[in-house]
């Protein structure tokens, strides 16, 4: 069994999308979904809102367990 870790939260989780901006919001339109079904919930990826992979990297260095939200029909 795996013991829970700690970690002290970095102060920002999103170091790279849309900086420039006050607020990350993105719109998918539920018709397209089912072509766009598998979303980044790691902040990491160069396809964000849409999962790259990323978060596997990501996870072998600070140790997480994140990953993407994948929509099935
Ligand atoms: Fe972020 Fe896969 S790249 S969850």
């Amino acid at each position: 069994q795996r013991a829970a870790v700690r970690v002290h939260a970095a102060a920002k989780i999103n170091d790279k999308i849309k900086l420039d901006e006050p607020k990350v919001v993105d719109t998918v339109q539920a018709k397209d979904i089912s072509k766009q079904g598998v979303f980044c919930r790691c902040w990491k990826s160069d396809t964000f809102p849409l999962c790259n992979g990323a978060h596997v990297k990501h996870n072998k260095e600070v140790g997480d367990n994140v990953g993407p939200l994948i929509i099935k029909e």
